[in-house]
């Protein structure tokens, strides 16, 4: 079908194609602004998860066992001493390689392969398209039919493994209610570790894969009750998958930089049992 508009700004759109008009986009809000910094708070965090691997210093609080996320699970005898809670499979590792090379790459992984990241990206980066009305450089739309967006596709077997880090993460902050002394023990540390997972939890659940998984590839719901209810708390979730996506970056750099601090040292863990 040929579709024409004329008009003094609205150039001439004709089948198939884009409107006919000189400019890039006649456009005049800061369109590029949100993309740009969403990119920016992204390319931060990557940074910071893979510098932190890297340092093998102040991950582990040995008096409460607080351990951060980016060390978990620490599978190597490079390990400190009690850090290890699924054992120490794999021997001494070199210094080149992050002892929490287990879930690194999982967990930038699976941001950035995020539905809301790659929007942000595709738009500042990639431009396919930069936005609404903006005239893309490509010669025509492949969305992720071909290579390299057809790589986002994994993102569905990110969401699998980030299931698991999430139960791994339950797991070290359950073990980290543990007193100077031993037993049982709880201080901020753990206030801050457990909010985190909670929030992992939330934003992991909300995944645009995970409400595929509970409700996709049904004709309907009828036949389905356990599945409609699955699909329908998901979707709760998933309308706020933006903010949890931000949360999240926010909470496991602050339960990484509480760690880090109170295992250097520079304040202790303010304790209201034991
Ligand atoms: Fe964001 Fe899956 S869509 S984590």
């Amino acid at each position: 079908m040929s579709t024409t508009a004329s008009g003094p700004d609205a150039g001439e759109a004709v089948a198939g194609g884009r409107a006919r008009i000189a400019e890039r986009t006649l456009r005049t809000d800061r369109w590029w602004l949100p993309p740009l910094v969403t990119d920016l708070g992204l390319a931060a965090f990557v940074v910071y998860a893979t510098i932190r691997s890297f340092v093998r210093t102040a991950y582990w609080v040995p008096e409460y066992h607080y351990l951060t996320p980016f060390y978990s699970p620490c599978l190597s005898t490079s390990c400190v001493p009690g850090s290890s809670h699924f054992g120490t499979p794999i021997g001494a590792l070199p210094g080149f390689i992050p002892l929490g090379f287990v879930v690194l790459p999982f967990l930038l992984g699976f941001r950035l392969t995020c539905y809301y990241y790659r929007k942000a990206y595709y738009r500042s980066v990639w431009f396919s398209p930069p936005a609404c009305a903006v005239g893309e450089p490509h010669g025509k739309y492949t969305g992720e039919t071909r290579l390299p967006l057809i790589v986002q596709n994994v993102h569905r077997y990110f969401f699998y493994v980030a299931m698991i880090v999430s139960l791994i993460n339950t797991y070290d902050a359950v073990l980290a209610f543990h007193g100077r002394t031993g037993g049982f023990g709880f201080g901020l540390g753990n206030i801050i570790l457990t909010g985190n997972v909670v929030l992992l939890w939330a934003y992991t659940v909300s995944c645009h894969s995970c409400r595929h998984i509970t409700g996709g590839r049904l004709k309907h719901f009828s036949g389905h009750p356990v599945r409609y209810w699955l699909w329908t708390q998901v979707s709760r979730l998933n309308v706020r998958h933006m903010q949890l996506a931000w949360t999240t970056l926010g909470t496991l750099v602050l339960t990484d930089l509480y760690v880090m601090l109170v295992s250097s040292g520079v304040f202790g863990d303010p304790r209201f049992v034991n």
